[in-house]
């Protein structure tokens, strides 16, 4: 699955072989640290990520004792007087010729501290982290690119204690109700209910240990080491061929009275030309909806120049759409999933922000009681009282 370091050394051999004799002197290594040879570095892709120091009085020794002290196997020495320090090297440090490491140290000009964006690597033959395979029943499904906007997995998730571990992130992904997590620049843990769309990168992009756990991988910089529960609920498509309707199933049955509710989008709020509504058990305009990329789109009869688009659904907030002539781009919130009760053979329902499982209806006290969907209610909310909601799911309803 992964190039390790051992087989890029071996690549090497010949120049480790020789070391560090081409200096003016040879430095005498301490303990296990062996000279790797001379690798490229750059400022925007450093070679060696975990930690850095730099100063006029730099030699091979402070380097190695800097990067001891913080537990590192890796040692750099860079530029005269910058010193880096990594559990492992980074893929887009490229071995050169030796040659080319040839400024000497600030604090020892008997010693070559590797040269502008040149890198002498020494190791301490300390183990590398590894790539952890699966945890309980999650399995590593690849190291994938990530960026700010938009991000690969959506919800960044606190762990228990704090720490990003692959066991700590997959067990807080799990704890709410996520079936995919993904660990990212040794610290960062997010969820979804969706595999990722983003392109897939080699391991070697993911290959920053986590700063919790020095033992194992935890993803690159904007690079997620992604896994997936495979005992979880995932987003089947963001797509749904043809209109549909949705109505609310209680998941608690009610003991008299019907197991489900009719839903409609109802108008809440119009300025000139812009309308916002809601999804509600009362009867509205919007005689059907589709679901394009995510995005949620009723459609009128009565108002067919306008367009109705999804907005982005919040915790606490009834699921939202805007009418307007120039309608925002749809807020790709929404997507397809099992029904969590029946399973793969019961009818699809709809998910909102990746979870089928925090709709639910709620009476609400600004609207004389009027019943309206809410997507994980919250405490002290001015429109509703969370005890008196009642979990629902969305079931699809053909027209
Ligand atoms: C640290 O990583 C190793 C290797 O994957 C794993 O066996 C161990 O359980 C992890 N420890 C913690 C505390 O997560
Ligand atoms: C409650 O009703 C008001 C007025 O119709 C509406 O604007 C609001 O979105 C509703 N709140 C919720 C949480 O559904």
């Amino acid at each position: 699955m992964t190039t390790s370091f051992f087989s890029m050394v071996a690549l090497l051999l010949p120049q480790v072989v020789v070391g560090l004799t081409v200096q003016t002197r040879q430095v005498a290594l301490p303990g296990t640290w062996g000279a790797q040879g001379c690798f490229t570095d750059v400022s925007s892709s450093r070679t060696l990520l975990g930690s850095s120091t730099a100063g006029a009085d730099m030699t091979i020794e402070k380097c190695l004792a800097f990067c001891d002290t913080g537990g590192f196997g890796f040692a750099g020495v860079e530029f005269g007087s910058e010193c880096y320090c990594d559990h492992a090297p980074q893929d887009s440090g490229l071995p050169v010729e030796l040659s080319e490491c040839n400024v000497p140290c600030a604090g020892d000009a008997t010693e070559f501290c590797g040269a502008g964006n040149r890198l002498n690597l020494i190791w301490d033959g300390s183990a590398l982290p590894t790539i952890t395979l699966a945890v309980d029943t999650w399995q590593y499904t690849g190291c994938f690119s990530d960026s700010i906007n938009p991000r690969t997995l959506p919800h960044n998730i606190a762990t228990a204690d704090g720490k990003v571990t692959v066991e700590s992130c997959t067990t807080a992904c799990n704890a709410n109700g996520f079936a995919v997590a993904g660990v990212e620049f040794g610290t960062e843990c997010w969820c979804s209910n969706s595999l990722p769309t983003a392109p897939a990168l080699a391991d070697e992009k993911c290959r920053m240990a986590c700063v919790a756990n020095t033992t194992e991988f935890c993803g690159g910089s904007g690079a997620l080491m992604v896994y997936q529960d495979t005992a979880g609920q995932l987003c089947l498509s963001s797509t749904r061929a043809g209109d549909f309707n949705l109505e609310a199933v209680f998941v608690d049955a009610p003991e008299t009275g019907p197991a489900s509710v009719p839903l409609h989008v109802i108008m809440v709020n119009t300025i000139i030309k812009l309308s916002w509504s809601i999804l509600s058990t009362a009867s509205g305009v919007f005689t059907s909806e589709e679901l394009t990329a995510g995005g949620l789109l009723p459609k009128s009869t009565s108002q067919p120049q306008f367009r109705t688009t999804s907005l982005p659904l919040v915790s606490g907030g009834s699921p939202t759409f805007a009418t307007s002539q120039f309608p925002p781009p749809a807020a790709a919130a929404y997507c397809v999933m099992n029904n969590p009760q029946l399973g793969p053979s019961g009818p699809q329902v709809l998910a909102g922000n990746s979870r089928s499982d925090l709709f639910a209806l709620c009476p609400n006290t600004t609207a004389n009681g009027r019943v309206d969907v809410v997507f994980d209610p919250v405490l002290n909310h001015p429109h509703y009282t969370k005890a008196n909601c009642q979990s629902v799911y969305l079931a699809f309803v053909a027209v």
